[in-house]
């Protein structure tokens, strides 16, 4: 028989569909690093406790190093047979150093190792994303800079409501970007207590301590709870959520550059770097990383949901199921982290095509609303002034015309309350630049939230 760590228990051979159905190291592989970090962790901590002698711990640690470096360099091969990164990196060990390497597991089970590496892995990509949530934010910023001037039909219901500044309305991606990166800090900041020594799930009667890993690895201290440090996955759910939030952000903005570069709109002109051609239309040049990002929320969402029916209903304290967690979390995290980084470079060669954003602004009686404060602001109440404003829209919009089409005797025919100033007060630019309240669009306001927004990002610790 096939000697295994477990095979004391066994008289049969394990069925081959068995192993191909339970090992998990083809995606748990990904948690090499964590693993051995882990493990030399755990034993400096024997060491320490008495559990170890010194040249044991070394012999260990030498060997664990060697291992690394095989698995970082590629020369060294999984086996499936061993189920898990863990049976795989102990067995190799034992194989390398001999008696020392048996030693290794004591006070310790796989059932808090595999919820240590995951901590370790989970905080460590969370950190790379928040990396590239910082990067990405400082693009929409730098682009939102630039186009302070930019004065856009901002809609409502996808229609013309009113005009904005282009950088105010990328400031507001940041904001939403500014509180994921927030979330996913928080979610870190949860996640750092340390399961190693939880054992199976009881604690262990050899006297470590769990204070010593915990510090080792970067934990804030240990589980309080030997049960609860194996059992939840609370917090890589938080990450996939964390992911989903980001990932739903973003499709935001990938559908508004689609529906900016699409034809009729002509708002904006793309980097050809970051667009495919079509295999049959000559003339095409497609948004593919704005539609596939927002194709790609859909695994993140479902990664999200997998994980949480996963762990619906489990019974304490650790089970198979679990070994679920890790292949949604690990594709969650890789998608985030691509999307951020790919959508970067897109908004970074973003160019605005000012005259068709000019030719749009003329449509769809944009400043409606400023024509209906102008006459509020001249005593008028504000439903009469709506409703005066609604009138002459209607009676515009029959005769094929709009208000830059009217001089003042023609704004007059329908109120006495329109003086002269009406005429530059209700372009574009006096529309936005009225708007100074805090957080308006005013165009002083929108440079000033640019510094603002610039100080804040640059000043978050990734
Ligand atoms: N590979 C397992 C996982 O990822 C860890 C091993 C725990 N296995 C066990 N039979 N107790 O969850």
């Amino acid at each position: 028989m096939k000697d295994k760590p477990w095979s004391g228990r066994f008289s049969q051979e394990t069925d081959l569909l068995v192993e191909g159905f339970t090992e998990s190291v083809s995606i748990d592989s990904r948690l090499s690093t964590q693993d051995i970090d882990g493990s030399m962790a755990h034993a400096r901590m024997l060491r320490e406790a008495g559990l170890l002698s010194e040249h044991e711990a070394e012999a260990i640690i030498t060997g664990l190093e060697g291992i690394r470096k095989d698995i970082e360099e590629g020369s060294f091969r999984f086996d499936p047979s061993l189920e898990d990164v863990h049976m795989n990196i102990e067995v190799e060990l034992t194989k390398r150093i001999g008696e020392p390497g048996k030693k290794l597991h004591t006070a310790r089970s796989r059932n808090d190792q595999v919820a240590t590496d995951f901590r370790l892995y989970v905080r460590e990509r969370l950190h790379e994303v928040r990396g590239s949530l910082k990067t990405f934010m400082l693009c929409l910023i730098d682009k939102a800079q630039m186009n302070v001037d930019t004065i856009i039909p901002g809609m409502t219901h996808l229609q013309h409501a009113q005009p904005v500044s282009l950088g105010h309305h990328l400031l507001a991606y940041v904001e939403m970007f500014m509180r994921d990166f927030d979330r996913l800090q928080d979610a870190a900041r949860r996640l750092n207590l340390c399961p190693l020594g939880s054992a199976a799930f009881a604690g262990t009667p050899h006297a470590i301590d769990r204070d010593m890993t915990a510090g080792e690895l970067g934990f804030d201290g240990p589980c309080r709870n030997s049960i609860d440090g194996v059992s939840d996955r609370d917090f890589a759910i938080e990450a996939a959520f964390g992911a989903s939030l980001v990932m739903m952000h973003l499709s935001r903005l990938a559908e508004e550059v689609v529906i900016w570069n699409s034809k009729p709109y002509s708002f904006i002109e793309l980097p050809d770097a970051f667009c495919t051609g079509s295999s049959i239309m000559p003339q095409k040049k497609n948004p593919d990383v704005a539609e596939l990002v927002r194709g790609k929320v859909g695994s993140v969402y479902g990664n999200l949901i997998a994980l949480l029916t996963m762990m619906k209903a489990l019974p304490l304290a650790y089970n198979r199921d679990m070994q679920e967690d890790k292949k949604p979390v690990i594709e969650s995290l890789d998608t985030v982290k691509s999307s951020l980084d790919v959508m970067a470079g897109l908004v970074s060669g973003i160019e605005a095509n000012k005259d068709a954003i000019g030719r749009s602004l003329k449509e769809g009686f944009i400043t409606a609303t400023d024509v209906a404060d102008y006459l509020a602001e001249k005593g008028v109440p504000f439903r009469e002034a709506h409703r005066i404003t609604g009138g002459m829209v209607s009676s515009l919009a029959a005769q094929g015309k709009t208000f830059s089409d009217l001089d003042i005797e023609g704004f007059r025919k329908f109120s006495d309350a329109f003086g002269p100033d009406v005429l530059s007060a209700v372009t574009p630019e006096s529309s936005v630049d009225r708007r100074r309240s805090f957080g308006g669009t005013a165009r002083d306001n929108v440079r000033s939230m640019v510094e603002e927004a610039r100080k804040r990002v640059e000043s978050l610790e990734a």
